[in-house]
């Protein structure tokens, strides 16, 4: 029963992650026919009146299963922690974004300057900002040609610096990782998650500002698997178990992604970054 209702989307709480120990999944059959073991976190009174362990029962016929309110997620912890402001987290960092963005007018080729397109872009980085020894991601690689024709060779080029220096490379080289049509200086957004146990939190930061604009935050949606690291940890162990806390997990932060956009009008696109700890 606990896993139909984890596949119909509603939930119930589950802190054993379904091994029958905790006695949180409580529910109160109203219709239908379940087969249960009963285990000593289930009252004799209890099980007269209807009351089963999600965990421990088998579905045998179509259900009405109430779910009483102590089975239920505690809104109180999620409505405690809409109330930190938007720059608290940041506090006390020195703003300084590993990302950076340059805009840059390119000479369309000639048959005097019949140069690649990708060393046109490495010459314009150099000539209009004085970068050198860059690496490009293949996906920058791959779209130059189109991008840049589409756009009368106008284009903004995004460049990483990491903070650690990548193993086995002599030292930190600025990376390009994007190139878009256009001036899109403007437009520069960067995404910061921290993933907790039992809530996410996320950041959209306004990185030509320096500054938080909105923060999201739900519930991590592996609570239905476990409600401590220990319990999901154990889960994992079973076939595809990890793979389901993971879907969880990245389900969360994609809804936490759409309520930042959607607070904020700004488009996914133009989020150049993201960090995530946890
Ligand atoms: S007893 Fe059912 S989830 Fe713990």
């Amino acid at each position: 029963l606990l896993q139909a209702a984890i596949d119909a989307g509603v939930h119930i709480n589950a802190s054993c992650g379904g091994t029958g120990v905790c006695g949180t999944c409580k529910v109160l059959i109203e219709k239908g026919k379940v087969e249960t073991t009963r285990t000593e976190k289930l009252s004799e009174e209890e099980y007269e009146q209807g009351v089963r362990q999600a965990c421990q029962s088998r579905v045998i016929s179509d259900l009405t299963v109430y779910i009483p309110v102590e089975s239920r997620l505690e809104k109180a912890i999620i409505s405690r922690e809409e109330k930190v402001a938007p720059e608290a987290l940041a506090t006390g960092w020195r703003f300084n974004p590993p990302l950076s963005k340059f805009f840059v007018e390119l000479p369309p080729p000639t048959l005097k300057d019949n140069t690649s397109d990708l060393s046109r872009v490495l010459r314009g980085l150099k000539h209009q900002y004085h970068l050198s020894n860059m690496t490009v991601d293949f996906d920058v690689v791959r779209k130059l040609p189109q991008l840049l024709r589409d756009s009368h060779w106008k284009a903004t080029v995004t460049t990483l610096v990491t903070a650690v220096k990548p193993r086995g490379a002599e030292k930190r080289r600025p990376r390009v990782i994007n190139i878009e049509p256009g001036d899109t200086r403007g437009k520069y957004y960067s995404l910061a998650f921290d993933i907790g146990t039992t809530t996410v939190c996320g950041q959209l930061l306004d990185l030509n500002r320096g500054k938080a604009i909105a923060q999201g935050i739900d519930y991590n949606e592996q609570i239905k698997y476990g409600e401590d690291v220990i319990t999901r940890i154990a889960y994992c162990q079973k076939p595809g178990g990890l793979k389901k806390l993971q879907q969880a997990v990245i389900a969360t932060i994609n809804g936490v992604i759409n309520q930042l956009l959607t607070q904020t009008g700004v488009e996914l696109k133009y989020i150049a970054h993201i960090v995530v700890a946890g």
